[in-house]
């Protein structure tokens, strides 16, 4: 029977799927053979030749300041799922923020906020089938391969439905988990957005990928290619779109973003 609960999930998933362009149809066949949504036909075509430098603003355009995230290990129920693309346009990424963590490639003033990729790198799920989960919410899911509030990590585990795949949002560029009940289908980590922080100002920017993960899923020019190191760089602004200029800057770009709840600022989407 379905709850209310299960409609508040379901229109959550319905909004992110409608902002990144995807039908329900491409959901329910995404654990099959999710890359070929993900994939465009400008695969080969570079769109960017450097990483773009991306203001993260909310859907008024007004910049996001990291004091307004809220912290996802505090959270007693559903994290607000915070997606924003980059660094091309149909690229989610989750924003993620831990008190009392530092998390290694984190930015502000307490190196405590980080982006991994939204797309998992198993088989390509994206969020919010892929999302964080604090403590205080397992997905049924992961009950269902033996996790209990007892063997939940206390900070919580970005965890994919589509197959099981966890990874912990503390360590950074190194976050494939595999200390559970049931190891993840997936062989990589999701890749870490490099975030700069204004401290001045209290705004955070994207300015590239970090290079100690491998980009495996999307904007790669290889089809399930799995190339490392340097040849990352290189490869990572083929095909997709590019995002769009900020207010009228010649080099700063912007991305928007999104929350699956009202706070805390205007999810509007
Ligand atoms: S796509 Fe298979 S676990 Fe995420």
């Amino acid at each position: 029977m379905s709850t209310k609960k299960d409609e508040s999930v379901d229109n959550d998933k319905r909004k992110l799927l409608k902002l990144f362009g995807l039908s329900a149809g491409a959901l329910a066949l995404g654990s099959l053979s999710a890359e070929r949504f993900f994939v465009p036909e400008s695969r080969n075509q570079p769109v960017l030749t450097s990483y773009p430098r991306a203001i993260l603003v909310d859907p008024e355009d007004n910049p996001i300041l990291a004091s307004q995230i809220p912290y996802a290990n505090e959270s007693t129920s559903s994290y607000p799922i915070m997606v924003f693309n980059y660094p091309l346009q149909d690229e989610p990424n989750i924003l993620v923020r831990l008190r009392g963590i530092t998390i290694p490639g984190g930015v502000g003033p307490n190196s405590d906020i980080t982006a991994y990729s939204g797309i998992c790198q198993h088989l390509g799920c994206i969020a919010p089938l892929l999302r964080y989960n604090p403590a205080q919410n397992i997905p049924f899911e992961a009950k269902l391969i033996g996790y209990t509030p007892e063997n939940w990590p206390p900070y919580g585990l970005i965890y994919c439905k589509c197959h099981g795949s966890q990874y912990d949002p503390t360590k950074g560029h190194d976050n494939l988990y595999n200390s559970g009940p049931a190891p993840s289908p997936a062989n990589h980590s999701l890749p870490q957005v490099t975030l700069e922080y204004d401290a001045a100002t209290d705004r955070i920017y994207a300015t590239g990928m970090n290079p100690l993960n491998a980009v495996i899923r999307t904007h790669l020019w290889q089809p399930n290619g799995e190339t490392y190191g340097s040849e990352v760089q290189e490869e990572n602004l083929s095909g997709g779109t590019a995002l769009t200029l900020y207010q009228g800057n010649t080099s700063l770009y912007k991305t928007t973003v999104v929350t699956s709840s009202n706070g805390p600022w205007p999810g509007n989407y």
